[in-house]
């Protein structure tokens, strides 16, 4: 083993691309077709799939079919099947369609969460409490997402407090088995990033932390591996970086599935994912969607697929050798 490839931590990676990358699409995408691009998903090596949002219809149109979605895939032992949640009606629904966890969601932004939920936070968790009942209820696992976690794009910086104390209500009140800290419109930056991630680490061990980054300013990456060295090991992404929150003003796509994989196998670490199949699946995305997608790896390729020499390489070659071989 090379010496710079030290590190076999695993790292989990969930892929939100049917949920959090299709959200803001304008074209709808058929429910057949959202069916076969979960089931393609299922035999990268995810450990988790966001496969839908129990949301209001009116809210985020596209992603209306979520209970006929849930219905037609195929679960893969191995992977966990989990929607987003915003109330108590989302999830009966969630329930109903037999997902294998209820992803939360509330921001820590009181801004955010009005304009994405309609709710003020109070309200947000007053009907989370309820949800998680129920899905304890239920037998189903519970985790939230708290948008907004690193910076909200209305109000600015929220308090590192702020957002530990609604993990810590929902840890230590709620129950929920996960927290996901999402950086909704890419505010994160490493130095915060860490900070955020040994503080709940060190509180919550026991915890399953999850971050959520968005590829926004450019510092996605470097916020995934400030993560890492924190203690993280598990990332939300999403197929070609699509994604964003259609009620946060300036998102834009999530962390790259396929350029997170590249990189962190690339430094050792094990994330399980099968790059080859997941690339297959990006380079459909285009014509899924009705456009490019923002993915680095499906324009540019691995690091290692290399490009032929110049045509005239040879000459080149002989001339330079002659140069040399003529001035000893
Ligand atoms: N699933 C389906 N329908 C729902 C629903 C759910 N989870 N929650 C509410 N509705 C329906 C209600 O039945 C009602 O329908 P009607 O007008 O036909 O009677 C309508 O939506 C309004 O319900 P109300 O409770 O007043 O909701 P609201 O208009 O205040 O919206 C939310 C609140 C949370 C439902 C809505 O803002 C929402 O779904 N937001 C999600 C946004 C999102 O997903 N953002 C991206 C992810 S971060
Ligand atoms: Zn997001």
């Amino acid at each position: 083993m090379k010496s710079w490839q030290g590190n076999h931590r695993r790292i989990r990676l969930h892929e939100v691309a049917p949920r959090d990358g299709l959200q803001s699409e304008l074209a709808f995408v058929a429910t057949d077709r959202k069916i076969a691009f979960v089931d393609a998903l299922s035999l990268t090596g995810v450990a988790k799939i966001e496969v839908a949002a129990f949301v209001s219809p009116r809210a985020i149109p596209s992603l209306r079919d979520a209970d006929a979605v849930l219905a037609g895939i195929e679960r893969r032992p191995g992977v966990v099947y989990t929607a987003l949640v915003p109330n108590v009606r989302g999830a009966e629904r969630a329930i109903e369609a037999r997902a294998d966890e209820l992803n939360l969601v509330m921001s820590a932004s009181e801004s955010h969460n009005l304009s994405n939920l309609r709710m003020t936070r109070e309200q947000s968790w007053q009907g989370l409490l309820e949800v998680a009942r129920l899905a304890h209820g239920a037998g189903v696992a519970v985790n939230v997402s708290l948008s907004c976690a690193f910076g909200c794009p209305m109000e600015g910086d929220v308090a590192a407090d702020t957002v530990l104390e609604w993990s810590r209500r929902f840890v230590e009140e709620a129950h929920a088995r996960g927290v996901t800290l999402c950086d909704t419109t890419g505010m994160a930056y490493p130095s915060q990033v860490a900070l955020l991630t040994q503080t709940f680490c060190t509180r919550w061990p026991a915890t399953e932390l999850t971050l959520h980054f968005h590829n926004t300013r450019g510092m996605g990456l470097a916020n995934v591996l400030a993560a890492i060295d924190a203690g993280a090991t598990r990332f939300d992404a999403s197929l070609g970086g699509i994604g964003g929150c259609p009620y946060a003003p300036g998102a834009s796509g999530n962390v790259c599935s396929e350029e997170i994989v590249h990189a962190l196998e690339l430094m050792g670490y094990d994330t399980g994912v099968d790059l080859d199949a997941l690339l297959a699946i990006s380079r459909q995305l285009p014509g899924m969607l009705g456009h490019d997608t923002p993915s680095q790896l499906v324009k540019s390729g691995q690091r290692l697929d290399l490009h032929p020499r110049p045509a005239d390489y040879d000459a080149i070659a002989r001339r330079a050798l002659e140069r040399s071989t003529g001035s000893s």
